[in-house]
């Protein structure tokens, strides 16, 4: 068989299983799963040596600010950072400038992508008060859409504000029409507004971090949870939690998914990573919303990874420059830090640890996303006929994590320091390898855009 490339002696890891054997690809897709390297013609043949293969990460939020907020990251730096890390396609979010929430937008954002992208990416699109574009979005190729209710309305465009429960159950009922998720901030604004000001007030040093914690207690998420899973029953619509924070948040979704609520949830390193302690000494470097929490709820989100009660994990890979993230008080930080190069290289060095096992990485970094959000087959396993998104791991090389091997545009990482067992050493993203070594060797534009319908 004829063939691009062949990866031969490579460990090819799935959700289940660990089989040893030669992966052969064509035309951007897996052309067979072979024991031996026998019987096929390649024109690169890469030797992993006994390594494991994965399926590419499938991260399903991040910030690539591109357009409008290009200081902080663009399409170009934060995917080149998502290949460095393995994360083969990643799903944007659509609080740039301007907001994806329309389908002009939507073109905008998508053309920068198809240019600068070196993994594949999905666009979402703002789930605010347009149900009258929601058809259009989708015919357009969101991947998504995103209940963001962290949004005030004034950070919105003119005309655009967040729905009331009777006007977002319409949408969330047109948006199941089409088997697509909503995926949901769920941070209930109200209550967060008032605690900022009764702490602003309270005379305390504007640059104690801990404030922040209290000011988004996990209250705050459990109501804006409780809105959420009103809105899928009335409407019948699937709803992903992102970046779920807290321990009762855990306890609330389970309750809701043995009453049979179709809800998913991701959570990101920062949150299983950091706790409150933790704000004396990053300060603003780890203010993230919703907010890191105490060590009871870290974890319980730790546990929920591993244990599979939360499917999926996502990094919120959220850039700031230097100065939106220090230098000011607890309530001017920008919230977000970065962490898509990070994600996979943390949780190899959860599996060197024995806290957690190769599979279930593969199963929460690639095949439940692909298949919450309507990708798998095609996406999130190694199997013929799928997509040749695939990353090679060694899972015996020590190193350091530094700001400096960040390729973000934001030279900050909480992880600084850190010293990790395993590390993606090969990314390669349709048939093509775009990262080898640590260094980005690929062109932009490799990526293509993902959608549930498919047609790309
Ligand atoms: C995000 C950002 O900076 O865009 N920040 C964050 O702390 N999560 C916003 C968001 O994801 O809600
Ligand atoms: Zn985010």
């Amino acid at each position: 068989m004829k063939v691009d490339l062949l990866i031969k002696n490579a460990q090819i890891v799935s959700a289940r299983d660990t089989v040893a054997g030669c992966i052969a690809v064509k035309d951007g897709k897996i052309a067979a799963i072979a024991d031996s390297p026998e019987g096929f013609e390649a024109a690169r043949v890469i030797d992993a040596g006994g390594k494991p293969v994965l399926p590419g990460g499938i991260d399903v939020h991040v910030h690539f600010r591109d357009p409008g907020l290009t200081y902080k990251e663009d399409f170009s730096t934060g995917s080149m950072a998502a290949a460095a890390g393995g994360i083969t396609t990643v799903y944007d979010m659509p609080n740039v400038q301007p907001p994806t929430l329309n389908v002009e937008n939507f073109q905008i954002k998508k053309k920068i992508a198809e240019e600068k992208s070196y993994v594949n990416y999905g666009i979402y699109a703002y789930l605010v008060n347009n149900l009258d574009q929601i058809d259009a979005l989708i015919e357009a190729g969101v991947c998504g859409f995103k209940w963001d209710l962290s949004t005030f309305d004034w950070e919105l465009p003119e005309g655009y504000y967040l729905p009331d429960n009777n006007e977002a159950a319409d949408i969330f009922k047109k948006i199941a029409a089409h088997d697509y998720v909503v995926t949901v901030h769920a941070e209930d604004m109200e209550l967060v507004k008032n605690y900022t000001e009764h702490l602003k007030e309270s005379g305390r040093d504007p640059k104690d971090f801990f404030s922040h914690v209290e000011a988004r207690p996990d209250i705050v998420e459990v109501s804006a949870l409780y809105r959420t899973f009103v809105l899928s029953e009335v409407s019948g619509c699937r709803v992903h939690i992102t970046h779920l924070t807290s321990k009762r948040g855990l306890e609330l979704i389970k309750e809701f998914q043995h009453k049979g609520t179709p809800v998913t949830s991701d959570v990101g390193p920062a949150w299983f990573t950091f706790c409150a302690e933790d704000y004396e000494k990053f300060g603003g470097g780890i203010r993230v919303i919703p907010a890191i929490r105490y060590e009871k709820d870290r974890e319980a989100l730790w546990n929920g990874l591993a244990n599979g009660d939360i499917e999926v994990l996502a990094t919120d890979h959220a850039p700031h420059s230097n100065d939106e993230k220090f230098n000011r008080s607890w309530w001017d930080t920008l919230p977000g830090t970065i962490g898509v190069q990070t994600s996979l290289p943390i949780m190899l060095d959860h599996v060197n640890k024995g806290e957690v096992t190769l599979n279930r990485v593969v199963e929460c970094m690639a095949e439940k996303p692909a298949q919450i959000f309507n990708i798998f087959p095609r996406k999130g396993q190694i199997a013929v006929g799928a997509d040749a998104d695939l990353v090679v791991v060694d899972m015996d090389k020590e190193w350091t994590v530094t700001h400096e091997e960040m390729y973000s545009k934001t030279k900050y990482t909480p992880y600084d320091g850190f010293k990790l067992k395993g590390k993606p050493v090969m990314t390669i993203v349709m048939g093509e390898v775009v990262m080898e070594d640590g260094k980005i060797v690929g062109k932009p534009g490799v990526g293509r855009m993902v959608n549930p319908r498919k047609d790309w």
